[in-house]
């Protein structure tokens, strides 16, 4: 391993200072002058806050510090909420319009079609949201096949008033499909195919996280988080660069993964959904090697923590925890949907044209420290 020449000066002069008395007659003039400090190695104070704090002094000698910030805690336990108890997600205002700016062309997505699974609401709704702004007819799909038409309905509404006068609106559908079940997304395909004549662009943003402690959590649960995720990500996207093979189109993925794919996040514990999401960028990455040469481009977008109807009322419930969160991102706040309106639009369009296989994270720093 690399030792910069200093060091080795170091470590040469206390061999020099420690060698039997024979070799210590010897000249010592030849060696170059370093400092006569104590290395720090060397020192073992028992008093010292930080030596105690290594990984050498016993457990809880640190006190209530040791790695307060930096644990899960086993009593965070959070479960998916279910569509009785889910708060709405209202379409964003004012984000979508015509505007008379000079933009870069590319950033286009003209008469492409767009599919977003759990478009229904959160941040899959937001981000089909900007993919109809940015000009592509959308198809919504998801588990809540009554929420995403509603969704479908008012984001047309909310389009038509931002842009008033335009005489064609963007065609906007809502299928059903449970993205864990090979047949549900075949026959979701084959319904969006029909209706929209063609598939160009695929969005996986169906998925879910809860809280349980490795060694409690409910196998089942782990299974299904596993399959929607996981599972769910892998299907749909094969099925679409199936679909665009068969055309010899060319098209562009974005799967949806998260900053706990990187990192553990703390203190709520999720393991599986941490490994799950570390499998939706790596599949992301998998695909984009594999379709390379059939011009299909696969990326993932990791968000850190996004301020959605679900976190929100969640937080609410668990103000320790938001402080908890926000204390750890450097941008100092949560990120909203709407920040991932740009960087969807940028990976699904042609402004991106030699991007595969990248991890764009929209996470307010929080990866970097
Ligand atoms: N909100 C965040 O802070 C955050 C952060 C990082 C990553 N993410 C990821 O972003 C994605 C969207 O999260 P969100 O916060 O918008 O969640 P959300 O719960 O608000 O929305 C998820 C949508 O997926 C749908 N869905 C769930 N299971 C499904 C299934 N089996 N088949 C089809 N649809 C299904 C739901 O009905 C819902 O409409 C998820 O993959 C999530 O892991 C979210």
């Amino acid at each position: 391993m690399f030792r910069p020449a200093v060091t080795r000066q170091a470590v040469k002069a206390l061999n020099q200072s420690t060698r039997p008395a024979a070799l210590a007659a010897t000249p010592r003039h030849f060696l170059r002058p370093i400092s006569t400090t104590v290395p720090r190695a060397q020192k073992d104070d028992k008093e010292d806050p930080f030596a105690k704090a290594t990984t050498k002094a016993p457990e809880g000698a640190a006190g209530e510090h040791e790695g307060k910030y930096a644990r899960t805690d086993e009593s965070v336990v959070i479960e998916y909420p279910d569509d009785a108890h889910m708060p709405p997600s209202p379409v964003v205002q004012g984000r979508g319009g015509m505007h008379f700016k000079r933009t870069l062309a590319q950033f286009s997505l003209e008469n492409r079609v767009t599919l977003v699974t759990g478009g229904a609401r959160g941040l899959g709704l937001v981000m089909s949201q900007g993919i109809v702004a940015s000009g592509s007819n959308l198809a919504i799909v998801d588990l809540n096949k009554e929420e995403a038409e509603d969704s479908a309905k008012k984001l047309v509404e909310q389009f038509q008033k931002e842009n008033p006068g335009l005489e064609e609106l963007p065609n906007v559908t809502a299928h059903y499909a449970d993205v864990s079940n090979p047949e549900s997304v075949n026959n979701a395909l084959s319904e969006v195919i029909s209706k929209h004549g063609k598939i160009d662009h695929l969005v996986t943003s169906a998925g879910f996280t809860e809280n349980f402690d490795a060694i409690n959590y409910p196998y089942d649960r782990m299974q299904k988080l596993w399959g929607v995720n996981v599972d769910g990500s892998y299907l749909f996207a094969t099925g679409v660069a199936k679909h665009l093979m068969e055309r010899k189109a060319p098209g562009s993925i974005v799967m949806i993964g998260s900053m706990s794919g990187a990192i553990v996040n703390v203190p709520q514990p999720q393991a599986p959904y941490n490994a799950a999401k570390a499998a939706v960028r790596h599949l992301a990455s998998s695909f984009a090697v594999e379709w390379a040469g059939q011009d299909i481009r696969v990326n993932c977008i990791s968000p850190g923590y996004m301020l959605t109807a679900l976190t929100r009322k969640i937080l609410d419930e668990n103000p320790d925890l938001r402080d908890k969160w926000i204390s750890l991102i450097p941008a100092g706040k949560m990120g909203v949907p709407e920040d991932l309106m740009g960087a969807v639009t940028f990976l699904l369009s042609d402004a991106s044209k030699y991007i595969t296989g990248a991890d764009l994270r929209v996470d307010g720093g929080y990866t970097l420290t």
